[in-house]
């Protein structure tokens, strides 16, 4: 069974409440009727009833059941705009705001996760990824003991050699640009939590990246990277989990064994750390393109799970995308 069937599984045992705000986004619509059909979610659609009745007439989609929410129209606008405004006042925001905000699909669907009435959200076929992630952060904000939202890669690979099975967890691909030391420990920890959680990894085996293998190489950038392996170690003593090492020093066992003797995750990672956005994001893209992996994207450390779509997605990452939500909600 491939890594996303199993995610699906999981999802389909423990079946959870995942809100759509793009509801009438053809795409959306399309995954909506998919998620209900094959018992992946509950999905509820934020949008002009109308508007989404003809979309999903127009793709020959059976919308049937599904549950949809008009802001525009919604007897719990003013219980969310007061709690919205509640949330956001130290920073300036007016009541007048706070309704207005609460009128956008976005914020009225991160209400809904915030104050219980979904158990998550997924939304980025039609919202840059930092319009999907600004409203997450300001609100649903980070889960106890995380300092930082960040997000992992599940990479499938054809090799089944390396990794755990051919699966590899990257992060962080898509939320920080530049970590300092305290949010690259941090990103690993959470890494290793979705490593688990997600892709039923029993042993997170984690690799803090570099261009550097155990002080191969002196510089600042390497210098953070020690640190941060440090700081991780620090904040969870029983994780498995070394660095700074090279990519190559983290998968292959022999070039492990050489760079890194003694190391307890050289050669075995299962969870690769980059240094920063940049890294990261090239390198799951590489992986992907060249390497043939099927790679699928999460968020990270928020205290309820909302998850981000890339615009060029096609109906099944968001089916995808809904299923890894719902599995992050149990
Ligand atoms: N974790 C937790 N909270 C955060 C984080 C974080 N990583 N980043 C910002 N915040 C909080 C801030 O503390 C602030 O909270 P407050 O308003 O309560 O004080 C709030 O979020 C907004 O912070 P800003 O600094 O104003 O947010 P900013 O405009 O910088 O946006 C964002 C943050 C969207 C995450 C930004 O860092 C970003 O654009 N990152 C890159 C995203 C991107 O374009 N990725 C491309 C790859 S996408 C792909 O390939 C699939």
């Amino acid at each position: 069974m491939s890594m996303i069937e199993m995610i699906k599984a999981k999802a389909r045992a423990n079946v959870k409440s995942i809100v759509l705000p793009e509801g009438d986004e053809p795409r959306t619509v399309a995954a909506a009727a998919i998620v209900k059909k094959e018992g992946l979610a509950i999905p509820v659609l934020i949008g002009n009833p109308d508007r989404i009745a003809s979309v999903a007439k127009e793709q020959g989609v059976d919308i049937d059941g599904i549950t949809i929410i008009d802001p525009e129209n919604s007897d719990k606008a003013e219980h969310y705009t007061n709690e919205l405004y509640e949330l956001r006042k130290s920073k300036g925001v007016t009541p007048e705001d706070a309704a207005k905000l609460v009128s956008d699909p976005m914020y009225y669907g991160i209400m809904m996760v915030k104050l219980g009435d979904a158990d998550g959200l997924v939304s980025g076929a039609v919202h840059t990824t930092g319009d999907m992630l600004r409203p997450a952060l300001q609100i649903i904000k980070t889960k106890p003991g995380m300092k930082v939202v960040s997000s992992s890669f599940l990479m499938d690979c054809p090799n089944k050699n390396i990794g755990e099975n051919g699966l590899l967890v990257y992060a962080d691909c898509v939320v920080i640009p530049c970590p300092t030391a305290e949010e690259l420990a941090n990103i690993a920890i959470a890494a290793a939590d979705t490593a688990k959680v997600l892709c039923g990894i029993e042993e997170p085996r984690v690799a803090m990246l570099s261009f550097s293998t155990k002080g191969s190489a002196k510089h600042e950038l390497v210098s953070k990277v020690q640190e941060a392996t440090a700081l991780a170690h620090e904040l969870a003593p029983d994780l498995l989990l070394d660095g700074e090492m090279q990519f190559d020093a983290a998968l292959v066992p022999e070039i492990g064994a050489s760079k890194a003797k003694g190391s307890p995750v050289a050669g075995r990672a299962n969870v690769l750390i980059f240094p920063d956005l940049q890294a990261g994001n090239i390198g799951y893209k590489i992986t992907e393109r060249l390497g043939g992996a099927d790679c699928f994207a999460v968020l990270q450390g928020l205290a309820k799970p909302c998850n981000d779509l890339s615009r060029g997605c096609c109906v099944e990452d968001i089916v995808n995308t809904i299923a890894m939500t719902s599995v992050q909600a149990e």
